[in-house]
């Protein structure tokens, strides 16, 4: 390490003898060291230390009023874990069980008296070296987190874009712009956000509900897209986007697609127990699949479809009403006209 660094370090130099302070500050100011304080009353020992921000701190053992070993226990209980802030004592004749109790308390090393500059020196800088590396390295890992921390919101982002893509191509044969599949996975959160579900999982739903019909894509463009009714086998044929959503969907390692798993298996699942594959009822269903239910189908209401026309929101919302405790589990619905209302309320007053 190059030497002028360490003759910049800070050291805090503490005896009661006012004599050995001074003789200490002329020995290392004629070696280069010029940003000294030196203290010759224990009691000031804190106040200085905080004030100085030292380097490294050479502090004599026996000092009167207060000894060395007080004021090493003042000065470690201000030194954040994980810093290297070297302590040196002074003494004069130290005994074995009096260097291990000093090294117990977090000293670093001894210079014993009287002085020899050499070993001070020597002392001094191996210790400052030990410091200016602990720092650098210390620099250097929070580079290294804010560098994984960028990475993983990069990481986290292309994660959320291969889901909403993959959501988008999904719809791409119904619904062009993907614009379904996003109102439902909003409202599916909002309705989730109100039942009380916690934020990180309604969050996840956010994701998950817009992969509701993933299935869709094993079904033929010309069931999907035909305007009249449906024969009874075509329409079974169209139920099985429900297992066949669920089958993509199996085996995730991340939540989000587990929830997306449930989704696809249970969102035409109805309260009653009249709904498909499964023919689930009450809370038999998923509370996802219950959710996203009711988004899908008001979703579907009000916008217009190959088969039909958008319907006005108080008829769809007069028939969700109606389906309730039929269909669709009462408390999401209850939650969905908290959400409804909430939002008609916010319309009016921005209109
Ligand atoms: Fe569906």
């Amino acid at each position: 390490m190059d030497i002028s660094l360490l003759l910049h370090a800070r050291i805090l130099i503490i005896d009661d003898q006012l004599q050995n302070v001074r003789l200490i500050e002329d020995l290392l100011r004629q070696h280069g060291y010029h940003q000294l304080r030196g203290i010759s009353s224990p009691q000031q020992a804190l106040e200085q230390f905080v004030d100085f921000q030292p380097d490294l701190v050479l502090l004599d053992l026996h000092m009167p009023d207060l000894d060395g070993f007080e004021v090493l226990d003042q000065i470690q209980s201000r030194i954040p874990s994980g810093i290297y802030l070297p302590v040196v004592m002074l003494t004069a004749d130290i005994t074995r069980d009096a260097k291990r109790r000093a090294l117990a308390a977090g000293a670093r090393d001894f210079v014993t008296k009287p002085i020899d500059i050499v070993e001070l020196l020597l002392r001094i800088r191996s210790q400052l070296e030990i410091r200016f590396l602990h720092l650098e390295l210390a620099r250097h890992n929070e580079q290294l987190q804010a560098l994984v921390a960028e990475r993983t919101q990069e990481l986290e982002q292309s994660r959320l874009e291969m889901l909403q893509r993959l959501a988008r191509a999904v719809e791409y044969r119904d619904d062009e712009t993907g614009e379904h599949t996003r109102r439902v996975g909003d409202l599916s959160a909002r309705i989730a956000a109100a039942l009380g579900v916690p934020a990180d999982e309604v969050e996840l739903i956010r994701l998950a509900a817009p992969l509701h019909d993933a299935g869709k894509i094993g079904i033929p463009d010309i069931i999907l897209r035909k305007p009249g009714a449906l024969t009874a086998e075509e329409y079974d044929l169209i139920k099985l986007h429900t297992t066949i959503g669920a089958d993509l969907l199996a085996d995730g390692h991340s939540k989000v697609i587990q929830f997306a798993e449930q989704i696809a298996r249970s969102h035409h699942e109805r309260w009653d127990g009249s709904g498909y594959p499964l023919g689930l009822a009450g809370e038999q269903i998923p509370l996802v699949g219950r959710i996203v239910a009711v988004a899908d189908v008001f979703d579907a209401l009000i916008h217009a479809r190959p088969y039909k026309a958008a319907w006005p929101i108080d008829r769809a919302l007069e028939q969700i009403h109606s389906d309730s405790g039929r269909l669709f589990d009462p408390a999401v619905v209850a939650a969905f006209f908290e959400v409804v209302q909430y939002r008609q309320a916010t319309a009016a007053v921005a209109a």
